[in-house]
Parts: structure tokens; sequence; C-alpha cells
């Protein structure tokens, strides 16, 4: 088994099939930097410990350095040969040093490698995501603030329920991604401890102190345990969740998006440059992003639970079952990072209909809880003034007008106790500007809530 890192015992070459199965993706190649950024820690690991001298430290870092310089720009390429990212650098670093190259493999293994390059990508690829969610979350409060007093229905069961102002449903959508926020840099953290030292899973006999090392990559401290060092993917599961979470938190905004966008709800006017057109239908123009964004959230959720599926019962340490790991991030990484812009711009260039929202906000008798609020506030019994305003809705609905048209010789037909004060409480500004409690609809809560919403995003 020529060319290979392990071909020493073995007689022959390897199976074509072999080949295929076991060499990396082409992608997993995408980690040559974080590969380099540990084997120059590396490097200085084996001059502590006398294995190098500081001379030939220096020409296997400045070799590294020109290695992922070459890479980035295409001077050189992995080769059918090279199985991972670790063989590829190995290489061709034995190709420009000849015999010096060869000393770099001292005292580490492919295991705590991988381990660490993942570890280390995870680190550079999470504040680029959380970044593309502040976005989102700041695109969200603008709007918020650009919609001021636009009164529409909320909804229960998708059904009208009770007036509300759009800006708060708008910052409803922003407040979960503050946690979402939250929770990646909850994954980014699971990622602070170097495994690099574990070797191939034992810990290594020519290892010196490797928190230098783990310092040197700007690791806050070293997995403890170096068997859970190359079996541990538990960081990864986090990140993985906090996408698949992150992922549905957004397709409930893009189902939104989609209902807005339609004939029927009519609130929303998407941007030319941020929707699509038919082939067919010459009028059409479809909310593909928010349709593509939701339908990747299956993936987002997949990637969680095909982690956790490869991790089940799998013995310790390391198991070549784990090089779907990368399969996973590098999914969910991409997947998070095309997504995000994309929708923040269709959220920013978004018109909002507020004729529409307005017509929309009083259908399906959205101002009844009011009259049942008015009736409790008049000392009746809640299950009493719910039948009043029941029965108020029937009495509009056989007459075909709304509760808004209501007039005091109505209320006097359907119940004597609905005198005509109630009359002022049956309109949108004021069962909107009544729900006074810190978190309610009223304008000033939407003032506090924005603020709110903009000191987390501040703070984050
Ligand atoms: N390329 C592997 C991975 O992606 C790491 C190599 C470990 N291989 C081994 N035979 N121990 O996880």
């Amino acid at each position: 088994a020529e060319g290979k890192l392990w071909g020493g015992r073995f007689t022959g070459s390897s199976a074509p099939a072999l080949e295929r199965l076991s060499r990396s993706p082409e992608r997993y190649f995408t980690l040559v930097p974080e590969d380099v950024t540990g084997s120059l820690a590396h490097a200085g690991e084996l001059e502590r410990a006398g294995l190098i001298t500081a001379e030939e430290r220096e020409r296997i870092a400045a070799a590294f350095e020109q290695l992922a310089a070459d890479h980035r720009s295409g001077a050189i390429s992995p080769q059918p040969q090279d199985e991972d990212v670790h063989g590829y650098l190995e290489r061709e670093l034995i190709q420009r040093l000849g015999p010096l190259g060869g000393k770099i493999r001292a005292g580490r293994s492919r295991n705590d490698q991988t381990a660490n390059d993942l570890r280390l990508h995870l680190r550079r690829v999470i504040p680029e995501i959380a970044a593309g969610v502040e976005d989102l979350a700041e695109a969200l409060l603008e709007r918020s603030r650009d919609v001021e007093g636009f009164v529409a229905p909320g909804f229960t069961h998708l059904q009208n329920a009770q007036p509300i102002l759009f800006s708060q449903q708008l910052l409803a959508h922003a407040f979960p991604l503050t946690r979402d926020l939250a929770r990646l840099e909850n994954a980014r953290l699971a990622c602070m401890s170097s495994p690099l030292g574990a070797a191939a899973m034992a810990g290594s006999t020519l290892a010196g102190d490797q928190r230098a090392m783990a310092a040197d990559m700007g690791y806050a401290d070293v997995v403890q345990n170096s068997i859970d060092a190359v079996s541990s993917r538990d960081h990864v599961v986090d990140f993985l969740y906090a996408g698949a979470m992150l992922g549905t938190d957004l397709s409930r905004l893009c189902e939104e998006v989609c209902l807005w966008s339609s004939q029927q709800f009519g609130w929303a006017r998407l941007d030319d440059a941020w929707s699509t057109g038919s082939s067919i239908m010459p009028q059409k123009k479809n909310p593909d992003i928010a349709e593509l964004a939701r339908g990747k959230t299956g993936r987002l959720i997949a990637n969680l639970s095909g982690m956790l599926a490869t991790l089940k019962s799998l013995p310790f340490a390391y198991n070549r079952d784990l090089s779907e790991d990368k399969h996973y991030v590098l999914d969910t990484a991409e997947t998070l990072r095309t997504v995000l812009p994309a929708l923040t711009g269709l959220i920013r260039t978004v018109g909002f209909d507020a004729e529409a929202m307005r017509r929309q906000a009083v259908q399906g008798f959205t101002l009844a809880t009011e009259i049942a609020d008015w009736l409790a506030e008049q000392g009746l019994p809640f299950s009493e003034a719910h039948d009043v305003a029941g029965r108020s809705v029937v009495h509009c609905e056989t007459r075909g007008i709304g509760l808004e048209d209501l007039t005091a010789e109505d209320l006097a037909v359907i119940d004597e106790r609905l005198t005509p004060e109630v009359l002022e409480r049956i309109s949108l500004e004021s069962a909107v500007s009544r729900r006074t409690g810190v978190n309610g609809t009223s304008p000033e809560r939407i003032r506090d809530q924005q603020a709110a919403l903009a000191a987390l995003l501040e703070a984050s």
C-alpha cells in the first residue's frame, strides 16, 4: 500500500472499492487551514520535547504556511491517493522538506488531528453564522419600526383571534433568534478545549505540556481525558442542535412570509430582487426564498438526527464512523450561511400593506373579547360575559355586520347589560392600546420590546 500513511505492514495495494469508500469527500479538504493551525502548534510541541530544533520547527512552519497558501491559490490540490486532509498535507510537506517533513507525525494521530480540526472549524464558522442571525434580528427590529401603528389580526389556530400591532408579530420572530444566538455561543464554548496530544487515544509518550499547544491555537483548556478527546462529539451535536433549532425558527417566519404574500392575505409585497417568477404563468411572483429556507430546515434537522444516530452505541475511542461528523457540520454551516443573507434581504425589502391588515383586523369578530372584558369589568362573572359576547357575535353574523358596526339599539336587543358605554371599547385602537401588560401589544409596550431586543442584540 504505497503512498499511504499506514503502508508499512501491508503488502500489495488496496482494493479500489475500499479506496472509494475510505477517501474523504472533496469538501472535507476545506479543513486545510485548521489542519495547518494544528500542525504549527504540534511542531512547537515537538520542539519543546526536543525532537526537532528551533530551526527545524521554523522550516516546518514556513513550509506549512506556504502549503496553506498554495492550497488556497489552487497551486496544489488533493490527489487521488490522499485519503484525507492530514495525509494530503503530510505528503506535500515531505515532498518539500524531505526526511524533516516526516518528523511531524511523531506523537500525534489522525484521530486527535481530525477532532482538533473540527473544533477549530466550529470556532471559526459559529461566529459567522451568529453574525447572520444578528443581521436578520436587526432587520426584523427595523421593520417593526417601519410598520409603526399597523394594526393586524393576530391568530390562534390560524384563525383571526385578536387585533395586534403588526410590529409585535415581527418582534415575536426576532426574540427566538436571540435565544438561537445563545445556543450557538454555547456550542462555540463547548469547542474551547483542545483534543490535540491525545494522539491515537491513550495520549502520547512524547507529549510535554499540551496546555502550551492549546494556548497556541487559542483554546481555553485541554480536554482532560485522551479517550474522551478523540471519542466525543457532543460539541458537534450542540452545534447541529443550535442549527436545527435556528432553522426551525426561520421556517416558522418563512411560513408566515408565504402566508402574508399570498393573495388571500395580501399583507406583503415582495421586492423584485428577492422573489421569483413562473416559467408558464406570467403574473406570478413567488416567495422562493421563504420556501427554500423552510425546505432546508428539513436538512438541518436531518443533520442533527444523523449525527446522533452515528454516535449512538459507538464504542470508545475513535471509530471511522466519526468521519461523518464533517459531513453534518459542513452541511449545516453551509446551509445556514446561504439561507440567512437571503432571508434577511427579503425581510429588509418586503413592503407591508397597512390597509389590508387593518381591513382584516376586525374580520372574524376579533373584538369579541373586548365586549367580554368590558362586561367582566362591570362585575359580571367572565363565564356570563363570554356568553353575552358570544351572542353578540351570533347577532352580527345573522345580520351580516361586524361587531364594530353594532349600535346602541343592537346592544339592547342582545342583552340589557350591554349599555352604550361598551361601544367605545369595540374598536381596534381600544383593543390594542389597552393591552399594556409588560409583554402586551400596546404601542408603549412595543417600544419597550424594541428597546429590549436592541439591548439583547447589542449584548450578543
Ligand atoms: N479522515 C478521518 C476522519 O475524517 C480521520 C482519520 C482517522 N483514521 C484512522 N484510520 N484512524 O475522521
